[in-house]
């Protein structure tokens, strides 16, 4: 009796089951075009998505690529010690957005007035400029100093932190303070500058603060677009570029106030002195962004971005106007404060 009531119900699932399948793959037939659609559009918006689909410098090349250059007062200062090794670091590549490192200054006391630091125990072979364009973004920049000094350290090169900061009402100069930053940042001898957003912060250690042969698009793998390159020619959130190279392409333009376009410019006269640019892969260069509200594109900036090629040597550096209304060393950077 036991038995038979056992078979019937086993009985019962193995209809229900069969019934269930016949159902669905007729489903499956009626309907194979919109999965597919739906499929595909799912994969697309998947969050992480790598698209690795750019040329990028190989792991094991990127040490070749790397300038060695540091200011000269490092050099004497570190005549006779050991040169630091960069090679681990970029082998290990070890991801560093997390906790303590993003929410606390660890040990601060070797960071000199002014946002400087070098290591002690080795010489560093690079001495970097890192200018932070800003204004009005206050817990940004808090977060941003903290993290990006326990970041810089852990590399083992010599750095400057140079924040400038827009003292006017006018509307936001990218472009010009990046070139207003590269005169302070030439002035005290820094042979590499980093142009860096306020609101990007590297993820990967492996992701050198240093320059390349090439000018080096840093932030390719960012997670406000799904760790995508938009396209190939962005050039914009954080980049490096040997200081020699910035004066000889004439700096950024001055004429993009508002936001946008600015960068692409910056990449066109990069191409017109015959020059490229270069990335690391998507796991040496992911950055988050920091949540703000986006900004309004400028109207003008189409405009510009078509004739800029007819600016590039009278429009940059060489015609740069603007007033320093003061210059402030503060334990975590060197603020200047500029009107333009
Ligand atoms: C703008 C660039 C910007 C990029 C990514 C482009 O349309 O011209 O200035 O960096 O979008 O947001
Ligand atoms: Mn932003």
């Amino acid at each position: 009796m036991r038995l038979n009531l056992f078979k019937c119900i086993y009985c019962e699932s193995v209809g229900h089951i069969r019934a269930f399948l016949v159902k669905l793959v007729q489903f499956l037939r009626r309907n194979w075009l919109r999965i597919t659609v739906f499929v595909t559009f799912l994969i697309c918006v998947w969050p992480n998505r790598y698209a690795p689909h750019y040329p990028y410098i190989p792991t094991d090349e990127i040490y070749d690529e790397l300038v060695e250059k540091t200011t000269q007062n490092v050099s004497h200062q570190m005549a006779g010690k050991l040169s630091c090794d960069y090679n681990e670091v970029i082998k290990e590549n070890h991801f560093m957005y997390r906790e303590p490192y993003i929410s606390t200054l660890l040990d601060g006391s070797d960071i000199r007035l002014g946002g400087e630091w070098m290591p002690s125990k080795c010489a560093p072979k690079f001495s970097t400029a890192v200018i932070v364009v800003y204004r009005q973004r206050e817990q940004q920049l808090n977060a941003f100093l903290i993290y990006i000094h326990n970041f810089l350290r852990k590399q083992l090169i010599h750095y400057r932190i140079f924040v400038i900061e827009q003292y006017d009402q006018k509307p936001f100069n990218r472009a010009m303070l990046f070139n207003i930053g590269s005169v302070y940042a030439s002035q005290l001898d820094f042979p590499c500058l980093i142009l860096h957003d306020v609101d990007l912060m590297p993820m990967n250690l492996g992701n050198l603060y240093v320059c390349t042969q090439r000018p080096r698009h840093m932030c390719s793998s960012l997670d406000k677009f799904r760790f995508n390159l938009l396209y190939h020619g962005l050039f914009g959130g954080v980049v490096s570029i040997e200081t020699k190279v910035f004066q000889f392409i004439n700096g950024m333009s001055n004429k993009f106030s508002g936001w946008g376009g600015e960068d692409d410019d910056f990449y066109e006269r990069i191409k017109a002195k015959n020059l490229e640019i270069c990335r690391f892969g998507p796991d040496h260069s992911q950055y988050t962004m920091l949540k703000h509200e986006q900004e309004l594109p400028s109207e003008n900036r189409l405009a510009f971005l078509r004739n800029g090629s007819l600016r590039y040597n009278t429009d940059g550096l060489n015609s740069l106007v603007y007033k320093e209304k003061e210059v402030k060393l503060h334990k975590l950077f060197t603020h200047v404060l500029a009107i333009t």
